[in-house]
């Protein structure tokens, strides 16, 4: 196991009727003046925001509010956002929503407490190291899909226009201060997100699973339990949307997929996100359809690095491959993984994105690694990617 730091402050307020909570936990976090920030519709629809509204009143927290985060969030609304916090002097963000929703609240909060500049924080695999980001407004969050995990993650992830490059952030002090998850909220979401949450958060453990870092038995293990889990409760939540527990055991994991507890102390990989995220970007797909395309592309190509490891995965996750040699196991395992996605009525490949063979050279330009490689587990350079895109046709 390698030497690690880890600070994760979030305070997590879990269950039925939890957003009656939303207002006085702003409060608790040192929030006077709050913008509530949210997506398309979805949370207006659902009456979700008028009772954040209700919470926020009663705790004696003032408001303003800003809505149309579209997924894969675009720089234009941050900017916007940006402004209005610091002509109307907000002190906090509250996100309402998913990923999208989380990722735009924590721009907004870096360029509110660095007078307006937050752009140049975002970055991709062209440097190797991220700037630092000196300060943040704090955000909280009422969360309505299991999927993203920034609720509790140190990320965001902004689409920067209008070179429309997707890219990231990263620092602890983005951690959002507290999230409020009630399952309940999550019924409403159409299977297909339902479905692109369980292959993102599912991502979110194979991209730590997969590592050359040797003697870490306990994050293996909760890998594998979280995985399990993820694709136990997927079944029944696609057969009853309004399964509470279902719900409520992947709105967890979805959270420890990704607040980095099952990943410390190993070397992560991160390249079938660094690969997705082009394509969310070009095509503006589901993040978590992306990667249903990539992943199984990605392990396909790169198994035979750590052949015993694709083997213990299939084993341990899926139940295949026992007794058979682990070339085979390691196959099977990939096989029923692009089988579970399949049975999520996700794509698989290309066509079925909307994603086109021609742009994978425009694909492999815009992610630009200049000179640096992508991921962890194998290296991966640009003819590499190249294959990887290949093999997802
Ligand atoms: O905009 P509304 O109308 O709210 O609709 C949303 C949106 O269309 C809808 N939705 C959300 N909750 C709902 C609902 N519809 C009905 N009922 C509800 N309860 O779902 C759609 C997708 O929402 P979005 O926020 O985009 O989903 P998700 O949580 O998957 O976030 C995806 C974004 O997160 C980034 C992705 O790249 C993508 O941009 N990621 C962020 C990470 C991080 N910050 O740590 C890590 C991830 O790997 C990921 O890259
Ligand atoms: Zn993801």
């Amino acid at each position: 196991m390698k030497d690690f730091d880890f600070w994760a402050p979030t305070y997590f307020a879990f269950g039925r009727g939890k957003e009656a909570r939303a207002g006085e936990l702003v409060r608790q976090f040192g929030g006077r003046k709050a913008l509530i920030h949210y997506g398309g519709g979805s949370a207006i629809r659902s009456g979700l925001i008028d009772r954040v509204k209700v919470s926020l009143t009663q705790a004696g927290v003032a408001f303003e509010e800003l809505g149309g985060v579209m997924p894969n969030p675009r720089s234009g609304l941050v900017e916007e956002g940006v402004r209005l916090a610091l002509d109307r002097k907000i002190d906090f963000i509250l996100a309402v929503g998913g990923g999208s929703v989380i990722d735009s609240s924590k721009a907004i909060a870096i360029g509110a407490a660095n007078g307006g500049a937050w752009r140049h924080f975002y970055v991709g695999r062209e440097v190797k190291v991220r700037p630092a980001i000196p300060a943040a407004l704090p955000v909280g969050v009422v969360l309505t899909i299991a999927a993203a995990g920034s609720e509790g993650s140190p990320n965001s992830i902004i689409t920067l226009e209008p070179e429309n490059l997707k890219r990231g952030a990263g620092s602890n002090i983005l951690r959002p201060k507290f999230a409020v998850m009630n399952p309940e909220l999550t019924m409403t979401l159409p299977p297909f997100q339902t479905a692109c949450g369980l292959a993102d958060m599912f991502a979110h453990l194979c991209e730590r699973y997969f590592s050359p870092t040797t003697d870490v038995a306990l994050t293996d293990s909760l890998c594998e339990a979280v995985m399990r889990t993820i694709v136990g409760e997927s079944v029944k939540v696609m057969a009853n949307p309004a399964d509470y527990q279902a719900r409520a055991n992947i709105m967890w994991a979805g959270t420890l997929a990704h607040n980095d507890i099952c990943g410390v102390g190993r070397e992560q990989d991160w390249a079938s996100h660094g690969i997705e995220h082009e394509l969310s970007a070009l095509y503006d797909c589901a993040h978590g359809a992306g990667l249903a395309v990539v992943m199984p592309a990605w392990m396909t190509y790169v198994h035979k690095v750590d052949t015993a490891r694709f083997a213990r995965f299939a084993r341990a996750v899926f139940g295949v491959g026992i007794g058979e040699p682990d070339g085979q196991a390691a196959l099977d395992g990939i096989a029923a993984f692009r089988g579970w996605l399949k049975s999520l009525g996700l794509p698989l490949t290309f066509a079925e994105l909307g994603a086109r063979e021609e742009d994978i050279p425009l694909l492999v330009w815009t992610l630009n690694l200049n000179g640096n490689t992508l991921g962890g587990f194998k290296p991966l350079n640009d003819a590499d990617i190249t294959a990887i895109y290949r093999l997802c046709l």
